[in-house]
């Protein structure tokens, strides 16, 4: 009998790995092995080589990132960012490509520099802004470097049930203070974390069945376009908050790294060639709240 096909997932413990656990058990065709940065440190070039030689995994989720946007720019903070970002993707993609396994990498939005007014292509050109866009950025270009399989998934404005993300954030502060601003200058897709685990799952579903299909860039998110401040509004709308919420410019909202002004992604690809179609981001944000 043929065993299942092994999907390693690295960084498990952060939002879309933890999204991907609770989904797996829906998914019984794939064997998972779930790791995080104690158990698969993936900056170690040499452990992720012996690791993927050793268990032959048929495919490689990346969750593992440094996210810690404002941090980054620290000087300190650099190296670490890039370990993880940059160099390491490079790592695992090599690693795949020498047994045959298909890399799939997640990056981010963040790779456009916001210029744009209307949703930014696969083919658009990228201009990061920051030190984390820029690590992503680089993470891309290794990872797809060593094969033709890789899949890189760019994705937008990220939250789940569980962690440290906005829709966590603005649930805290409107239950502590009567009125908060947000920012409502910046325009992207919130995307539901479990959303995006379950396309990644069906892409691999696909892959399965077709395993010529070919690698490269592909953007998901959830449909529509909000600002931080209508992405607020909902969050308090849902949990039937009372907090007062103003609209602030992003001069009023000072951070260390620079943020695109407008980062949606245009989601047509991962539509026409994996027949993924993003549900709407109200409806994820509800999903999502209805789990709290
Ligand atoms: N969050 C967003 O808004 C957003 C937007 C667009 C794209 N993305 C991308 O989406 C992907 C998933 O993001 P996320 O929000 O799920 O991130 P997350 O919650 O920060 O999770 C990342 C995980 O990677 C782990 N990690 C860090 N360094 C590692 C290492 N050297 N080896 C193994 N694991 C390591 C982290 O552990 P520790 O927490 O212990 O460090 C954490 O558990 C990332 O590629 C991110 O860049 C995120």
């Amino acid at each position: 009998m043929n065993e299942k096909p092994l999907i390693l997932v690295t960084g498990a413990n952060g939002q879309l790995g933890m999204e991907l656990s609770e989904l797996a058990v829906t998914f019984p065709q794939f064997n998972f092995y779930f790791t995080d940065k104690s158990t698969f440190p993936v900056q170690d070039k040499q452990a992720v080589m012996t690791w993927f030689i050793q268990h032959k995994p048929a495919y490689c989720i990346n969750c593992a990132a440094y996210t810690a946007v404002d941090k980054a720019e620290e000087p300190g903070e650099i190296a670490a960012a890039f370990a993880v970002n940059a160099d390491a993707p490079g790592y695992l993609a090599a690693a795949a490509a020498a047994i045959k396994a298909r890399l799939i990498h997640i990056s981010t939005d963040y790779v456009f520099d916001g210029k744009s007014d209307k949703p930014y292509k696969e083919t658009d050109a990228t201009n990061p802004q920051g030190v984390y866009a820029l690590s992503k950025l680089k993470g891309e270009e290794a990872a797809l470097q060593h094969s033709r399989d890789t899949i890189v998934i760019r994705t937008s404005w990220l939250y789940g049930a569980k962690g440290q993300n906005f829709v966590n954030t603005m649930i805290r502060l409107m239950q502590e203070k009567d009125a908060i601003g947000v920012v409502n200058d910046q325009f992207g897709s919130p995307t539901y974390a479990a959303d995006l685990a379950r396309a990644i799952l069906q892409i691999i579903q696909h892959t399965e069945s077709d395993r010529q299909v070919e690698g490269g860039i592909f953007h998901f998110c959830n449909s529509g376009i909000t600002n931080w401040y209508g992405f607020a509004v909902l969050i308090r709308d849902i949990k039937q908050l009372s907090c007062e919420i103003n609209p602030i410019p992003t001069s009023g909202f000072p951070t260390r790294a620079k943020r695109p002004q407008y980062s949606v992604l245009d989601t047509d690809k991962i539509n026409r060639i994996f027949g993924i179609r993003p549900a709407s981001w109200e409806d994820a944000l509800r999903r999502c709240i209805a789990k709290h």
